[in-house]
């Protein structure tokens, strides 16, 4: 991996850490076990890499991460989330995420599916009331609020999580496993990326570049994760390997088997690419994270 893009991610993982500091409340009152755990899970670690494709979104169309950050926060916290639900017993069941105990396991189910919830209500809350900071009018905000309930929601990445337990144990179908990649995962990043440049003033044609290619790199990260829950460091990812395989899930290794897999990411990662010919250098971090997000080893 390129050292430049290495630093690109690191500059804005430290801008987004600063800024759901500021947004994220601390605990007090009778609730406070439930915001210590929210906190837990979004400060546990985590890439933030949809919050940074939102911020990389916008300055490919001249915008920077002024503009967007309480969206940008609102989707990690709507990601962070995802993941307390998704790690439940109910669901893939697991212990470590982000290097730690996953958030049942130190909270309980009971305060760990509630943090979900504060996490996710709090997300609207945040671009409800911030999201014109950065100086976009209240009908775009809309636009976009509308964008991210849609991909996060029962059509995006409620739906995809349905998908993915339904489908457990069952026969290999390349076309259920296209739907739950696409909507699990691939959803929230096409939006994070499309709300970047939207609310920094895309035209029409830039959006329709930028979400084909927010939905192939979704893609193509959901394919990755598949096959580093494969070859993957568990130390490395701070969650634990070879889970899919236990728990039967249907993945793209396990429908095309693992060659064919890499090759479906590359190419996605190519299409992706080639869907931003229409951009100039400032889409360049856009082009960058296409690459990392296959090359990438937690
Ligand atoms: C993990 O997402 C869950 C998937 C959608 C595959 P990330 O790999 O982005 O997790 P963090 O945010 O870095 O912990
Ligand atoms: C997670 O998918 C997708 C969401 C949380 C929406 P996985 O279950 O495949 O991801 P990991 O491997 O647990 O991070
Ligand atoms: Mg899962
Ligand atoms: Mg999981």
């Amino acid at each position: 991996m390129s050292k430049g893009i290495e630093i690109y991610l690191d500059k804005k993982r430290t801008i987004v850490d600063k800024a759901l500091e500021k947004f994220m409340p601390q605990p007090s009152g009778l609730a406070s076990e439930m915001i210590t755990s929210m906190n837990y899970s979004l400060f546990a670690g985590g890439k933030r890499l949809r919050p940074i494709l939102c911020i990389a979104g916008a300055e490919a169309v001249g915008g920077c991460a002024d503009n967007v950050l309480p969206v940008a926060c609102a989707l990690e916290l709507i990601h962070t989330y995802s993941l307390i639900h998704d790690d439940l017993p109910a669901m893939d069941n697991d212990d470590f995420r982000r290097g730690k105990p996953t958030n049942h396991k130190v909270f309980g189910e009971a305060v760990a599916i509630l943090a979900g919830d504060g996490l996710l209500t709090l997300a609207f809350n945040l671009m409800a009331r911030h999201g014109t900071e950065g100086g976009s009018r209240e009908g775009v905000l809309m636009r976009v609020i509308d964008l991210i309930s849609h991909a996060a929601g029962y059509k995006g990445m409620v739906g995809g999580q349905t998908a993915d337990i339904a489908y457990e144990g069952k026969e290999p179908d390349p076309a259920v496993v296209h739907y739950i990649h696409r909507h699990k995962t691939g959803a929230l990043i096409a939006a994070s990326v499309t709300s970047g440049a939207i609310l920094a003033g895309c035209n029409e044609e830039q959006e329709r570049s930028i979400n084909r290619y927010g939905q192939q790199v979704g893609l193509a990260f959901q394919i990755a994760d598949d096959v580093l829950n494969i070859e993957g460091d568990s130390s490395v990812m701070g969650k634990d390997i070879g889970s899919d395989k236990a728990r039967g899930k249907m993945t793209y290794p396990s429908v095309f088997g693992i060659t064919d897999s890499k090759r479906a990411q590359e190419e996605l990662v190519d299409s992706a690419i080639d869907s931003l010919t229409g951009f100039d250098k400032k889409a360049d971090p856009l082009r960058n994270i296409a690459r990392y997000i296959i090359e990438r080893k937690a």
